[in-house]
């Protein structure tokens, strides 16, 4: 029988990095996965042209229709799975965002992933590994509320601890009652952080809760990418950025289990909120240059195809020939 890895969210960016690497060096069926089957479907046009052969299936880790049909095509087609990475995401604008906004960061970012457990886990076999893709913004130190750390850390976490969590915070947003010093860099992309704070405590859950099968589970931050997400800034690029999840879904110890891992593969404390490793908007700024450099490159490319597809379409003059 062979081995089985899905990666959701993956027609772009570090997802589409995370196939690709896994194709090149996983000795088994590699799932690239997308909730728009037209992008799917170019991604795998992708790596087919690099001599990669990516299975595909349609998966919005928001709807549970679709998590169930590739449920059920696994189940039909491999009996289980081995690899698991939770990498759909999605961050909201850099403004202070509705009660809308920050509720679909958090469907997708969160509840994507409780989706993804409850109907996809079950098909995880023994010793099998789920890699949960957070942030630095996923960190316990982006929380400044005191309550909130110290219900986060208690040794006895619980769902509902994390599901409370992410209603207070909705709730905060629906009522007006919203306090930016909840939260470090005064509530800048506040939603998101809460998501994957959210996201990091659940890998702990879901730890204890896969104990008994032996799957590891483990959360990290991959970086400051340079994707859509960050419109391109960034100091990694995607396929740099694929390395760590790559590393915990292949070749990392059966035995790190729980962790919170940092892009560099080194292991972090999740709990120590004292430890400052929050995303900053003043990090960012200092990559902006960087990236603008980094990608003049692509950025002539496009201007490029731009200018011959213009050209391409000019309609050609009387007596030109
Ligand atoms: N880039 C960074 O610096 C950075 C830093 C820390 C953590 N991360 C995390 O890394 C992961 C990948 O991010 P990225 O930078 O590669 O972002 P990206 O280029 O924007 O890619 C995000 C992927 O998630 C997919 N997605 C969004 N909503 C979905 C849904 N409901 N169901 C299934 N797929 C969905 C997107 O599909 P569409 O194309 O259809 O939108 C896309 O394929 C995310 O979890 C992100 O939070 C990124």
């Amino acid at each position: 029988m062979s081995r089985v890895a899905v990666v959701t969210g993956s027609n772009k960016g570090i997802g589409f990095a995370i196939v690709k690497r896994l194709c090149e060096d996983f000795d088994g069926v590699v799932y690239l996965t997308s909730r728009s089957e037209h992008l799917g479907a170019a991604a795998v046009g992708k790596l087919k042209e690099q001599g990669l052969r990516p299975e595909y299936h349609q998966l919005d880790v928001t709807d549970r229709q679709s998590i169930t049909k590739f449920r059920d095509h696994l189940q039909n087609k491999h009996g289980s799975i081995d690899i698991l990475i939770n990498n759909a995401g999605y961050a909201s604008g850099y403004g202070n965002d509705s009660f809308e906004e920050c509720k679909k960061v958090i469907d997708i970012n969160y509840r994507g992933v409780l989706n993804v457990q409850e109907i996809i886990y079950p098909l995880i076999r023994r010793n099998g590994r789920v890699i949960n893709v957070s942030s630095d913004c996923g960190h316990l130190s982006n929380v400044r509320n005191e309550e909130w750390i110290e219900r986060l850390s208690k040794q006895d976490l619980n769902i509902e601890d994390v599901n409370e969590f992410v209603d207070w915070f909705l709730e905060s947003k629906k009522n007006g009652t919203f306090k930016t010093s909840d939260f470090v860099e005064d509530g800048h992309i506040v939603a998101y952080r809460v998501s994957k704070v959210a996201l990091c405590a659940l890998t702990l859950i879901q730890q204890k809760e896969l104990e008994s099968r032996d799957i590891s589970v483990n959360s990290l931050h991959p970086g400051f990418v340079r994707t859509d997400m960050t419109m391109k800034i960034g100091f990694c690029t995607a396929d740099e950025a694929a390395e760590t999840p790559v590393y915990l879904a292949l070749h990392a110890p059966q035995s790190l289990r729980g962790a919170y891992v940092w892009h560099d593969g080194t292991t972090r404390d999740w709990h120590d909120h004292e430890n400052a490793l929050f995303f900053t908007l003043a990090f960012a700024r200092s990559w902006l240059l960087t990236s603008l450099i980094a990608n003049v490159k692509d950025y002539f490319a496009a201007w490029l195809s731009y200018l011959l597809d213009k050209l391409k379409r000019k309609p050609i003059a009387n007596g030109a020939r």
